[in-house]
């Protein structure tokens, strides 16, 4: 699998809007769409999206927080490209791209759906909000410390 890695620019916006939605409401609240769209409006120069023979299968931010922290912002996977490597690329990027920042953790803000997929990166939870993101959908913050 050839699997590329680009900055994000606004004719991508559909087609990640589009993975969005076959992720919902599986992995994403309804009400969270809104917010992707705000977050890939207001901060084209986060994104990245990943591109497999040709097309965007996935896509995920990294953004820089408070001193030492970074941030994974919304990383998701075409439902059809999941469970084949693309997620395991991402976060390898994502760790590249925080210890670039000059960050040693990264913060990620979860769901229990996607937790048990950063557990085995290494990362831990923080806390869990009850329908954080919506209904049937817990927030879980989690921290995930890089570097060596
Ligand atoms: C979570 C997600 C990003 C993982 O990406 P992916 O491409 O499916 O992951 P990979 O194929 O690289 O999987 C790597 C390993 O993690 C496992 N895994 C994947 N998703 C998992 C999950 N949700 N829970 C537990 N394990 C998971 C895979 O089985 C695989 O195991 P293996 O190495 O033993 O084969 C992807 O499933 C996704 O986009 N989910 C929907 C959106 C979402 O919830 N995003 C997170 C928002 S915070």
């Amino acid at each position: 699998m050839v699997l590329s890695i680009r900055h994000y620019v606004a004719s991508d916006r559909d087609r990640m809007l589009a993975i969005f939605d076959a992720n919902t409401p599986q992995f994403f609240a309804v009400n969270e769409r809104a917010d992707f769209v705000r977050y890939l409006d207001g901060n084209a120069g986060l994104y990245a999206v990943c591109e497999r023979e040709g097309s965007i299968v996935a896509g995920f931010a990294v953004a820089r927080g408070t001193a030492g922290r970074a941030h994974l912002n919304w990383i998701l996977v075409d439902p059809v490209a999941q469970g084949g490597g693309i997620g395991n690329a991402m976060m390898e990027a994502a760790r590249t791209r925080a210890a670039d920042q000059g960050a040693t953790m990264l913060d990620i803000a979860a769901s229990q759906h996607s937790a048990p997929f950063f557990l085995r990166h290494g990362a831990h939870a923080l806390g869990c909000l009850e329908n954080g993101w919506g209904p049937g959908m817990h927030r879980i913050d989690m921290e995930l410390p890089i570097g060596d």
